[in-house]
């Protein structure tokens, strides 16, 4: 039984991996460090975070470190030859523990790597490497205080958890989770935030899933970097680029909040190739009232060429501020109104490729509609349409060799393709 009253403080852990062949190293420079796989989780650690290293080869958890920098990147870019660039450097706490049968433990306590050690977990784990010196008081008090050593020294005898204590099942609260990154070209986000903080106002109308954007971030940009958001609504991407430490600035028409500028997409007050990553979720035609603002593109249709001459300014913006090489994200979904069909993805993607290459299209899962009714469900099957399922995130890039790539795509013309 964990005696939670008796610790008082703010305690936060994270476990690192390992294999035989890259243990040494990480013993030898005092140093963890992971890939873009696992840079979500790593790089929220701070000074003094309890860390962990998990042998994945031999099935071993060694510990106690505690970190003695906040994580960054390429501390020391050469190690393991830049292959782990997410870093932070660590101390051992007295002489090191190797636990056994570490996935199991991990599991049950239901520690993983890909989010921080949530605190009640935290508890039991850094229980398990107490030594008979110290009460169970004493070793918290010590733990907190203490600064940890330069030198690693290995206990030559792994110890197994079963002799320390009998651990019970461990469920995570969702808001202690962070998702790993989406891996396949299907997203689905029940819910449209995460965290402990909401990420934008779930609310505000055609606010974007949090998680969406919180994807682009970490496969696009690294910390540090700028995002851009030209017509930000209520601010989702200022939120997540804030938690993950990248630089932000999120306009809008009609902005909602302090920390949004007023702004019309079509003319950013930014230079030439100074940012990182765009992120647009525009608006889909005229079918959501935002606000009142004649200037807001939201107020024309979709059906109408006006409103992809529009949307081009943005993309010619979002073209002009964008570094070579560097990423644009577009969501946007189709429309279906009184009978009629338009191909508003398609559409805005032909102007898309004028300027930028495809990195890939992915489709997201339209959720929280105010269509998702029984009543529209009914409509749709016995009038013989469908309600709209889906959204496109278009994820472009601006080519390297920007000259070659605008003469090149202006001459597209999709209705007359030829090979
Ligand atoms: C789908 S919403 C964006 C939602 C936002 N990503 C969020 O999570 O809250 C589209 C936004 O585009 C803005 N907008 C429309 N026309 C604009 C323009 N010309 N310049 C800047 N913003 C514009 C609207 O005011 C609206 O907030």
């Amino acid at each position: 039984m964990v005696r939670k009253q008796a610790i008082d403080m703010d305690m936060h852990g994270q476990v690192f991996a390992c294999t035989t062949k890259t243990k040494s190293e990480c013993f030898k420079r005092l140093l963890f460090s992971t890939n873009r796989t696992y840079a979500p989780a790593a790089m929220r650690v701070k000074r003094n975070d309890f860390l962990f290293l998990l042998d994945l080869d031999n099935d071993l958890l060694y510990g106690i470190f505690k970190a003695c920098s906040d994580a960054r990147m390429n501390i020391q870019p050469e190690a393991w030859n830049g292959k782990y660039p997410y870093q932070v450097e660590v101390r051992a706490i007295g002489e090191i523990l190797p636990i056994e049968n570490a996935k199991k433990l991990l599991e049950k306590m239901g520690i993983s790597r890909s989010s921080p050690i949530n605190r009640t977990s935290l508890i039991k784990l850094l229980e398990l490497y107490r030594s008979d010196r110290f009460s169970f008081e004493n070793w918290f008090e010590y733990l907190t205080k203490v600064e940890g050593l330069r030198k690693v020294q290995i206990s030559d005898e792994p110890k197994s958890w079963e002799l320390f204590s009998d651990l019970q099942k461990f469920k995570i609260k969702p808001e202690d989770e962070l998702p790993l990154l989406e891996s396949t070209t299907l997203w689905d986000f029940p819910r449209q935030s995460y965290g402990k903080t909401p990420k934008g106002n779930n609310k505000y109308p055609g606010v974007t899933p949090a998680l969406l954007i919180w994807n682009l971030v970490w496969r696009y940009t690294d910390p540090g970097d700028l995002v851009v958001d030209p017509m930000c609504g209520s601010g989702t991407t200022i939120d997540v680029c804030k938690e993950e430490g990248r630089r932000v600035i999120g306009y809008d028409i009609h902005p909602v909040r302090e920390d949004i500028i007023e702004n019309d997409a079509r003319s950013i007050p930014l230079s030439d190739n100074s940012v990182d990553l765009v992120f647009i979720d525009s608006p889909y035609g005229d079918n959501i009232r935002y606000n009142e603002n004649p200037a807001s593109i939201g107020k024309i249709s979709s059906e109408k060429e006006l409103f992809y001459d529009e949307l081009e300014k943005v993309i010619k913006e979002s073209y002009r501020i964008l570094k070579p090489g560097k990423t644009l994200g577009w969501l946007i979904g189709d429309q279906w109104v009184k009978k009629r069909f338009t191909p508003v993805g398609f559409n805005l993607y032909e102007r898309l490729t004028k300027y930028f290459e495809t990195r890939d299209i992915v489709c997201i899962t339209r959720r929280g509609q105010s269509s998702n009714t029984g009543l529209w469900h009914n409509r749709a099957r016995r009038f013989n349409f469908f309600l709209r399922g889906f959204k496109y995130l278009f994820i472009m890039k601006k080519p390297l060799d920007t000259k070659q790539k605008t003469e090149k795509a202006r001459k597209i013309k999709w209705n007359h393709y030829e090979r």
